[in-house]
């Protein structure tokens, strides 16, 4: 991220230079407003060219006046950072195709605090994200040289904190986001690897990245059960960050990185499927999510653990009714090679137990009846643990990246019954998220466990089809709770 983000006292708007100034309003038209503007805007409200309702939009060129030659009215339904971040999007949103370089936002009628200000940074980040790796003829993206938030003395200091935070969020959702857009072709277990690599080498991390001969001596039979079939080496990446004293308990993060799903010998419908290059959004938002945590150099021990292979149909492929042997010792019967996720993030649950982890999350593409559940909005949230429940819901609140906490009674489990092995796979349709919850519990006893199924968060379909960047917020926000 190329940006600066300054901070200023709101006293001296009318002369400051900036090309663009997006002026976010709540609900009403701000009194304390300097005279030109102010009056601009309430003729606008009151001849009924600017509606006083969230989301609506004023843009004024070369104002009477006015010092900005670029103004964007964006009104925010209430002062919450939830609003202030969607008027911020919507706001920067409409000099997309101007020319404005330097850009201020002011919000007079909001007092400003740590969360409106990490809202405005991700929310331009995000307006101003363009891919390009493999589309190197994309129109440029509109890249504001500058973007500063003003605000009063007083709010300085929670603002230029949020505004920390949110540069270190928004420089690891974009990692993520570059990483899930990156096509199958190219982002291979191998390349992920040397991303990691290169990760460690940029913030002095610790960075393992095994093969397949060294998965084979930890005896992961489950994930290399779904390696098999790909003539795409798999990889097992063990990275570390060391913010606080050696004994103190780490956090620890696996990321599913299936970094292409075609579903095996249970083959997916072909509708679609390019999507599957998404299935590595897991890994990419916990290697994100590592970055955000390392650059705030926060006082916090992490883990993050990626399984990476490809989910391929070949004569060497896993076959349904199959049976494994996970590192754990439990036995799988593979009913369905499509459900290879939890076959390859159970063994790194496994792998886990060697950290005597505080608390382990494992993030992942999982299943499509999450999105079912829950729509593109929500994350699925799956914990036995009460307590480390009401963290991730808060860091989901703070973060304004939102999950949604799902069942996980015993009663599930039965779902999973085998007469051929511990386990079966697959749970069948009923509850079908919760079922691969329930698999993954079933290699989390020793420690604190939460699940985030991000199968309609991690990426958008459609016209803007793309990764997200979701849920490295909430991760990060989550591993800051954990620093001491
Ligand atoms: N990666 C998919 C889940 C997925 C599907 C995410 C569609 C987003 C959109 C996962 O590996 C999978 O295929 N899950 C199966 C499980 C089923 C076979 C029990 C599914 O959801 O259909
Ligand atoms: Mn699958
Ligand atoms: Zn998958």
């Amino acid at each position: 991220m190329d940006f600066k983000h300054q901070i200023t006292a709101s006293a001296g708007l009318a002369e400051t230079d900036v090309d663009a100034l997006v002026l976010v309003i709540a609900d009403r038209p701000d009194p304390g407003l300097a005279a030109p503007l102010a009056t601009l805007i309430a003729n606008a409200i009151s001849e009924g060219d600017l509606l006083l309702k969230k989301g609506k939009l004023l843009y004024l060129h070369q104002p009477a006046g006015v010092t900005q030659r670029r103004v964007v009215v964006s009104v925010a339904g209430d002062a919450s950072p939830k609003s202030f971040k969607a008027a911020v999007a919507s706001g920067l949103g409409a000099l997309k195709s101007s020319a404005a370089r330097t850009v201020g936002i002011a919000a007079p009628g909001i007092a400003l605090g740590a969360g409106h200000a990490e809202a405005a940074v991700v929310a331009a980040a995000d307006v101003s994200y363009l891919y390009t790796h493999t589309k190197p003829s994309a129109t440029p993206g509109w890249t504001p040289t500058s973007i500063t938030l003003f605000c009063q003395r007083s709010e300085a200091k929670p603002v230029q904190q949020g505004l920390r935070q949110g540069s270190a969020v928004a420089a690891g959702m974009t990692m993520a986001r570059e990483f899930g857009n990156r096509p199958g072709n190219v982002c291979t277990p191998t390349w992920l690897g040397q991303q990691a690599k290169k990760l460690g080498k940029q913030f002095d991390l610790e960075v393992d990245v095994l093969d397949r001969k060294e998965i084979e001596k930890l005896g992961m039979g489950s994930f290399l059960a779904v390696a098999q079939g790909s003539d795409e080496p798999p990889r097992f990446i063990v990275a570390r960050y060391d913010g606080a004293a050696k004994s103190k308990a780490p956090v620890v993060l696996v990321g599913k990185g299936i970094t292409f799903d075609t579903g095996g010998i249970s083959l997916k419908p072909g509708a679609e499927m390019d999507e599957m290059k998404f299935d590595m959004c897991g890994a990419a938002s916990v290697l994100g999510t590592l970055a955000a945590v390392a650059s705030l150099k926060a006082r916090v021990n992490l883990v993050v653990l990626v399984p990476t292979c490809d989910n391929m149909p070949s004569g060497r492929a896993v076959k349904p009714g199959d049976v494994v042997t996970s590192m754990s010792g439990q036995t799988i019967e593979i009913l369905n090679t499509d459900a290879e996720g939890r076959l390859i993030l159970c063994d790194a649950l496994t792998y886990a137990e060697r950290f005597k982890p505080a608390v382990v999350v494992d993030v992942a593409t999982l299943t499509g009846a999450c999105v079912i559940a829950l729509g593109h909005h929500h994350s699925g949230l799956f914990s036995a643990d009460d307590a480390v429940a009401a963290q991730m819901i808060a860091a989901s609140q703070t973060a304004l990246d939102p999950c949604w906490r799902m069942p996980l009674d015993e009663e599930y489990d039965e779902a999973l019954k085998s007469n051929f092995a511990d386990m079966g796979n697959v749970g069948g349709r009923p509850g079908g998220a919760i079922t691969a919850a329930m698999f993954l519990r079933r290699y989390t006893a020793k420690y604190p466990w939460a699940h985030l199924d991000i199968a309609g968060t991690a990426w958008k379909s459609g016209a803007n089809k793309g990764a997200t960047g979701r849920p490295v917020g909430l991760l990060t926000h989550f591993v800051l709770g954990y620093a001491r």
